[in-house]
């Protein structure tokens, strides 16, 4: 089924060249993160070497090879996010998910990330959410925060 889908979206880049971001983007987007057997199918059916597909999809930040939950915590630990009581705020948000920055919980909900500076340091700390932008963040806001999102 995965690699019926993943077919699709390789026959649109088929005999084209230069096309392995905008590919793997569409992987990402399409199964929200590269599973390796699609990587594998990239590479046979575009001849294109693994560990440079590996390398692209490593390198983006937009790309992921382990599954993503469902929504996209990152709570920032920039210098500015740090001072102002960031790693309060993860501890928060760990013990609320109940997993460690880096993971996704059970199931499958929520990833969640520690990021070095979203440029909006005067917000801090800060917490995206899927993209949404949360300033001032603190510990007690957190369970609120993440409430909007189950
Ligand atoms: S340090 Fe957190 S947004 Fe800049």
């Amino acid at each position: 089924m995965e690699l019926e889908r993943a077919d699709k979206i390789i026959d649109r880049y088929q005999n084209k060249q230069g096309i392995l971001i905008q590919l793997l983007l569409d992987v990402q987007s399409e199964f929200n993160w590269i599973p390796k057997e699609l990587i594998v199918q990239i590479s046979e059916r575009l001849q294109i070497p693994l560990s440079h597909i590996y390398r692209v999809a490593s390198f983006y930040k937009g790309m992921s090879l382990t599954p993503i939950g469902h929504h996209l915590v990152q709570v920032c630990l920039g210098t500015a996010c740090h001072v102002r009581g960031g790693p309060k705020v993860l501890d928060k948000v760990e013990e609320a998910l109940k997993v460690n920055a880096g993971e996704t919980t059970k199931d499958m909900n929520f990833t969640l990330r520690r990021v070095n500076c979203l440029g909006c340091c005067a917000l801090g700390p800060v917490v995206v959410v899927d993209g949404e932008y949360h300033g001032k963040v603190t510990s007690a806001k957190v369970e609120e925060i993440l409430a909007t999102y189950k």
